[in-house]
């Protein structure tokens, strides 16, 4: 599998855009930083701390408009400063000529570097405190009109504190953290999570940063995204170039499609791969949009066989991804060839994939899963890669969705994985199984939307494993399968949690399960979050 960095490369040559980067030491809110200077009208990029100095200078040297760094933000992270083996960048990164601000750990890290005084664990801080702060660029039009000092409640996470710093100018204290904002040259600090909702003013002192002391410009937007990348789309394909595009039905595969189509019209041809782990209705529906609602070229390809003969036996969840990808690229191979001169392939890879399948983006995390989206197939097809979404998050994907004509039931269904209903049979996938699957899961999304619940919650299935309980039906006794129901909030699919759902709409899911779905005796609800679950079970 190719790593991250060569799967950037091989991204579509674009003009890439000027950035904020948020350097990763695995904090829990390191997304979240992310998506909130996007949010604020900046395109933010998340890596990982290690990250060569080398990288760093080539975008602060770039030319503005070509991806220049306009400014570093170190996140937090779940250790402390004095940990063995606990993360650093370069202290040249620190000291490069670009504004930096270091939030949590990442104040910490800046004040240790340049000869401040953390102290370790005596005085932690654990949700809301006041700061008293002094005006300045970062808490730029926080104050009252005149006042040279001002309060306001700020979020807290952390265990070490910043005692002293000699040489920093001293912006912010709370009751238990002598220096909870400083500057010293172009370095802010911050002991508080400015990206969270519960720090007033959050988004003012991220806004101030990026704007008044970064200078960057407003240069992200749903509607520019999206007039932008159909440019970027035609200069990288050209006036002659062929697509193809596995159109699966979810929300990526389909927006990719739909920007690919605006960009090329048809000569981009969607492959639609009824692999035998799709969803209930899941092919009526996606012929249906895209051949009458689009007017795409969509070939469909009935592989069920050959998928399943080779699923046949495979326990482990892994191999069974990887004979998922295999298969996938067997087919696109045999149909690329009978349409004959493709050169791209589209793939509706998104950000999280992306940091995900590579490791997520720092060391301190491994791969949680192969997604098989990611790597294999470009590689075997000799095919460039187009990946127009592959900057986005899930709900800027669907913003993308809406602002493209995409009917609501796309825009609004629940992600569903490449590996299909075999992500969430545990075990080898049998027809028995499958179809069990395939039942229950249509009954846990009817019952969530007969009692409005599916546009709340991220993802909700029926997951089924090998084991059997017993049950009665009758007078008779009998053997039946485990449904388990897993029904989770999420923002990004980084984390998650098992949705609290009222026990009246868990026992009408159970009941039908039970009454409808043959050979299931059991229904249980997974109520596990993520982590140290994963969303799907494999
Ligand atoms: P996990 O199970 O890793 O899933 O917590 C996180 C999110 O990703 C989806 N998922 C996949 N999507 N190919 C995909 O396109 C895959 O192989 C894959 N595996 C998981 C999952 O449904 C959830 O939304």
């Amino acid at each position: 599998m190719p790593d991250r960095n060569s799967i950037i490369e091989k991204r579509e040559a674009e003009k890439e855009k000027d950035k904020v980067v948020v350097l990763d030491f695995g904090g829990q809110y390191s997304h979240l930083i992310v998506r909130r200077c996007r949010e604020l009208g900046v395109y933010t990029d998340l890596l990982p701390y290690e990250i060569p100095i080398e990288e760093f200078k080539r975008g602060i040297e770039a030319e503005e408009g070509t991806g220049k760094i306009k400014g570093i933000i170190l996140s937090g992270s779940p250790f402390s400063i004095h940990e063995l083996g606990s993360p650093s960048c370069s202290s040249e990164i620190i000291d490069l000529n670009i504004p930096i601000l270091g939030i949590c750990y990442g104040a910490q890290l800046i004040a240790y570097t340049k000869g401040g005084v953390v102290g370790e664990g005596m005085k932690s801080e654990f949700g809301r405190a006041e700061l008293l702060f002094k005006d300045c660029a970062l808490f730029d039009g926080l104050t009252e009109r005149g006042s040279e000092n001002g309060r306001i409640n700020v979020w807290m996470s952390h265990g070490d504190v910043i005692e002293q710093f000699d040489g920093a100018d001293i912006l912010g204290h709370t009751m238990n953290t002598p220096v909870a904002a400083f500057r010293i040259a172009n370095n802010y600090g911050v002991q508080f999570h400015p990206e969270v909702h519960h720090t007033d003013k959050g988004e003012k002192i991220l806004w101030n940063f990026l704007y008044k002391i970064c200078g960057c410009e407003r240069n992200w937007a749903i509607e520019s995204f999206i007039t932008d990348k159909i440019e970027a789309i035609k200069r990288a394909v050209g006036a002659e170039g062929r697509v193809i595009c596995g159109l699966s039905g979810g929300i990526d595969s389909s927006t990719t499609a739909l920007l690919v189509n605006k960009a090329i019209g048809d000569r981009l041809t969607c492959i639609f791969v009824d692999n035998g782990l799709l969803r209930e209705g899941e092919k009526e529906t996606v012929i249906n949009t895209f051949e009458n609602n689009f007017n795409m070229k969509l070939v469909f390809v009935d592989a069920k066989e050959r998928f399943l003969n080779g699923l046949r036996d495979v326990k482990d969840a892994e191999a069974k991804r990887m004979v998922i990808g295999e298969q996938f690229i067997k087919v696109f191979e045999e149909e690329a060839n009978k349409l004959g001169n493709v050169d791209f392939l589209a793939q509706g890879t998104i950000y999280p994939d992306r940091i995900e399948s590579a490791g997520a983006s720092s060391q301190k995390s491994s791969r949680i899963k192969s997604h098989h989206n990611v790597g294999g197939l470009p590689e075997k097809l000799e095919l460039k890669l187009v990946e127009p979404i592959a900057d986005l998050y899930k709900d800027e994907v669907r913003e993308v969705a809406k602002e493209l004509g995409m009917p609501p039931q796309i825009v609004g269904q629940h992600p569903f994985p490449g590996p299909g209903l075999a992500a969430r049979v545990i075990g080898a996938v049998t027809d028995d199984k499958l179809r069990i699957c395939r039942e229950a899961s249509d009954i846990v999304e009817a019952e969530l939307k007969n009692n409005g619940w599916y546009d709340k919650v991220w993802q909700a299935f029926a997951i089924v494993g090998d084991d059997v309980a017993t049950g009665v039906l009758g007078d008779a006794r009998s053997l039946g399968r485990i449904v388990t129901i897993r029904v989770v909030e999420s923002k990004e699919a980084m984390t998650a949690d098992f949705v609290k759902l009222p026990y009246e709409v868990l026992e009408s899911m159970s009941k039908r399960i039970t009454n409808e779905v043959k050979g299931v005796t059991w229904v249980t609800y997974a109520i596990s979050s993520k982590p140290p679950a994963t969303i799907e079970p494999c």
